[in-house]
């Protein structure tokens, strides 16, 4: 007797959180939005999507405070791809999460770049890396950047996305304050409270790459008001002996460079990663 050939096929993938090296922020913009220059890492800090085609589309979480209706930018990412491609495909998705949420590491935008290459594979589509990263401009600001090879400088709103040469593989701790905070809000209070710099900082990327690495984040004093126990928190670990403490995109998130014991802590989630970076053929991976 023959039977019908099933092919179940699930692809897993890893979803790296990101760190802003440094953030400048440029201008406000009529659209609301505000033009950055910043150079983004990939880390090993990292969640899990395994995907496969399905008659629905159909998200679980491990965590079960995340949303998995429409507003969850994975499903946002497969109802882009749909609309894009004009298939009527559909996927099953459990998100395994290890990326803390409202921490400025870039959890959800890393999540739905990674849905999109997925979707791309399991549908055989072949769509070029830089189409799905001119698309993904339209999920949020951070997701064409998981696009790059790990290591770029992003201008913009963040979705101009520079590659830059990688940076080796540096060892970081990243600290996540029990209290998130809301892009939103940061950005909205940056606006208010502090003129921001019209004009762009050449030089902020060059001396990058020149080696005379320098570290800081504009939204830091923004973040610092609406919650001032962060400060006391970079503070401290500044004072512990780490070379620099600089919150990550719009926070709560700190990470810390350079040799130095972590004070006990209680309510911080302490993450011991590491720069991670990708070839242009395949996702990020994590050994
Ligand atoms: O693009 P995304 O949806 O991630 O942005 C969330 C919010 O963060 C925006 O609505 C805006 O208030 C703020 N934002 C900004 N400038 C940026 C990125 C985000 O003002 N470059």
């Amino acid at each position: 007797m023959k039977f019908p050939t099933v092919f179940l096929f699930m692809l897993s993938l890893f979803s790296p959180a990101k760190v802003n090296l440094f953030l400048r922020i440029l201008s406000k913009r009529n659209d609301g939005y505000h033009n950055l220059s910043s150079v983004f890492q990939a880390v090993s800090l990292g969640d899990v999507l395994n995907v496969s085609l399905h008659h629905k589309d159909e998200l679980t979480c491990d965590n079960p405070s995340l949303p998995v209706d429409g507003s969850n930018l994975v499903l946002k990412a497969v109802q882009l791809f749909r609309n894009k491609t004009g298939l009527k495909l559909y996927f099953k998705v459990q998100l395994n999460k290890k990326i803390p949420f409202q921490a400025g590491l870039g959890g959800g935008s890393s999540n739905a770049a990674t849905m999109l290459w997925a979707c791309n594979q399991l549908a055989k589509t072949f769509i070029p890396s830089a189409i799905l990263q001119q698309w993904s401009g339209e999920i949020g600001s951070d997701v064409p950047f998981f696009f790059s090879l790990g290591t770029a400088h992003c201008t913009g709103r963040g979705e101009c996305v520079h590659d830059l040469p990688f940076l080796g593989d540096q060892s970081l701790f990243i600290l996540k304050p029990q209290g998130g905070l809301s892009t939103p809000e940061v950005f909205r209070r940056l606006s208010v409270n502090h003129p921001v710099c019209e004009q762009v900082n050449r030089t902020d990327v060059e001396t990058f790459l020149t080696g005379s690495f320098s570290y800081f984040n504009d939204l830091e004093k923004a973040a610092f008001e609406i919650n001032p126990e962060l400060l006391k928190l970079k503070l401290l670990l500044l004072e512990q002996g780490f070379k620099h403490v600089v919150m990550s995109g719009s926070g709560s998130s700190f990470f810390c460079l350079g040799e130095a014991a972590l004070p006990k802590l209680s309510n911080v989630t302490i993450f011991s990663t590491r720069f991670i970076n990708r070839s242009a053929s395949n996702w990020y991976k994590v050994s």
